[in-house]
Parts: structure tokens; C-alpha cells; sequence
């Protein structure tokens, strides 16, 4: 059995050498195509990889074609919108993701963000502080739920909306549960989106939604840049000098967020979930997932059913 390892962003050395053992130790090769550039590189590493751990990377009805072995695709990660779902499905390829396993990294990068914003991105000025803040938590997952706890620290009054979490979860976890987004930009100083990449919510972040939140709002984006409509928040941003955006997904139009100069930021590369225990969770997680499904037949972690 190969196992193949492809990441353009790779994993800290140390969540590669567990992963490594996980993989050896139940006699299967482990493979490495790390910090790749092109497509061809990824078609012909997954050629005989019955196996495949990835992270952002794109695994699409192609790859899924030059890939004859593949039975297994595992996102070391929560988001899975970057592989095709049904063509892994009629390939027969069973696609998981590891939830819960970097969310604490991705959330205390939301909290980080937000400082930097309120701090005027540390440009030496005063700024505000974050206690006695309203925080608008958008989806309450495993990375909203971390955000609300680690807020909860900082002396945040917390609010979430989630179409699809019951009220219940939220109360029990000290979150006021508003009923719609429209009503969380409006009440909230500060914006934490958590949701996933989905043809429900693509571009849904947009200028109207935006535009509804008070003098001196923050939007923080440690989710996805689908879901932002980029136009309507550039717009909104030479409207509002007031508004901040902050994100470690780098827009399409970065060089036009740019013109924002000290209410705009992004990190050069998706960093949420770069750090040596984010890696070893969601790495390990997903070479175990591996080893159960092919010794076992275990899909708890099946998300193309
Ligand atoms: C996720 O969906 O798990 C996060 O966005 C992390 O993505 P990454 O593995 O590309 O850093």
C-alpha cells in the first residue's frame, strides 16, 4: 500500500515523522510530494498511490483519473470543498476530512486578527480593545465554538448565528444565538466567519451584509475567500473608512484591497492551521482514518456518501 503524502503547503517535519509512523507501522510506504508548483507534478505522484493525505490541494476529476489505485483521499482538515466530491464518488474513491482537528489553531489566528485590527495593525497608534466588544461568531462549528472560548477570555460579549446548530448549543456554551446573519452583522462590532465553501454561501458575504454592521466593524475571514463577494466588499471599503477587513485567505483582488492601506490584511498563504500541533492532529488523524479504512472498512469520517 502507498500512501501519498501531497501538499504544496507542507506539514511541520514533526507531523510528518508520526505520520510517517502510523503508515510504517501498519507496513504500508509513505510517499512525499511536498511544496509542489504544478499540476503534472501532483498527476504523476498520485499514478500509484493507493492513498492520498492532502490539505488545500485540489483533487479534482483529473487527478482522480491519472490516480488508477486511489481508494482513499483524506483532507487533513475541516473544509473539503477543494475535492470533487461526486467524481471522487463514481470513481470510487472514498473522500474523508478530520474534523475538530486544527480548529483550535484557525481559532486563536481569528482572536490574533482581531487584536491586530483593533491595535490599527500594530501601527503604533491606539486603537481599542477588545473586552466589552460584541463578537459576531458566523457558523458554529468546531473553529466558532474555540473562537467563543478563547473570546470568552478576552471579556467579549458573544453572539453566533448557524442555520443548522440548535440554540441550545450555543446558550450552554455562554453564546447569545441570534436568528438570522443579517441581525449578527448588525449587533455585532466585530465579524468571525466559520463557514464553509458551499454553492449556498459563495459570495454571500457581501455588500448589503456588510454594510449592516455599527461605525468601527471588523470582519475577519478565517474560512474561505469564496464566500466573499470581493466587488461589493471593495466597494463597501471605499465607502466606510470606517470598516477593517482582516484574513489569512488572500483575496483574488489583494492588489485592490491594497488600496486600503491600515483596514486591510492578509497573510500570504492560508495560515490558520499552520502549526506543528494543527499539522499533527489533522495528520496523524488522517493517516489513522487511512490504516482503519483499509484494514477495517471504517468511513465514520466519509463525507461523499
Ligand atoms: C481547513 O479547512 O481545515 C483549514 O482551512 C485549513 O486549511 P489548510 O490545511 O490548507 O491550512
Amino acid at each position: 500500500m502507498k500512501v501519498l503524502v501531497a501538499t504544496e503547503k507542507p506539514f511541520a517535519k514533526v507531523a510528518i515523522d508520526g505520520i510517517r509512523k502510523v503508515v510504517e507501522e501498519a507496513g504500508y510506504e509513505l510517499v512525499l510530494l511536498e511544496k509542489y508548483t504544478e499540476k503534472k507534478q501532483l498527476l504523476a505522484a498520485v499514478a500509484d498511490a493507493d492513498a492520498i493525505i492532502i490539505r488545500s490541494d485540489v483533487v479534482d476529476a483529473e487527478v482522480l483519473d491519472a490516480a488508477k489505485q486511489l481508494k482513499i483521499v483524506v483532507r487533513a482538515g475541516a473544509g473539503y470543498d477543494n475535492i470533487d466530491l461526486a467524481a471522487a464518488t463514481a470513481h470510487k474513491v472514498v473522500a474523508m476530512n478530520t474534523p475538530g482537528q486544527n480548529s483550535n489553531a484557525v481559532a486563536e489566528l481569528a482572536l490574533g486578527l482581531m487584536v491586530m485590527a483593533v491595535r490599527n495593525m500594530y501601527n503604533g497608534t491606539s486603537g481599542t480593545e477588545l473586552k466589552g466588544k460584541t463578537l459576531g461568531i458566523h457558523a458554529f462549528g468546531n473553529v466558532g465554538r474555540n473562537v467563543a472560548r478563547i473570546a470568552k477570555g478576552f471579556g467579549m460579549n458573544i453572539k453566533a448565528y448557524d442555520a443548522y446548530c440548535p440554540d441550545e448549543a450555543m446558550v450552554a456554551a455562554g453564546v447569545e444565538p441570534v436568528h438570522s446573519a443579517e441581525e449578527l452583522y448588525q449587533q455585532c462590532d466585530i465579524v468571525s466567519l466559520h463557514i464553509p465553501a458551499t454553492d449556498e454561501t459563495k459570495k454571500s458575504i457581501n455588500h448589503h451584509m456588510v454594510s449592516l454592521m455599527p461605525k468601527g466593524g471588523v470582519l475577519v475571514n478565517t474560512a474561505r475567500k469564496e464566500v466573499i463577494d470581493e466587488d461589493g466588499l471593495l466597494q463597501l471599503l471605499q465607502e466606510r473608512q470606517d470598516l477593517k477587513y482582516v484574513t489569512d485567505i488572500m483575496p483574488v483582488k489583494d492588489a485592490e484591497f491594497r488600496a486600503f492601506e491600515g483596514r486591510y490584511f492578509a497573510t500570504p498563504k492560508k495560515m490558520g492551521a499552520q502549526t506543528a500541533e494543527a499539522n499533527i492532529n489533522a495528520g496523524i488523524a488522517a493517516a489513522k482514518q487511512i490504516v482503519d479504512f483499509i484494514e477495517n472498512g471504517v468511513t465514520k469520517f466519509q463525507v461523499n456518501k
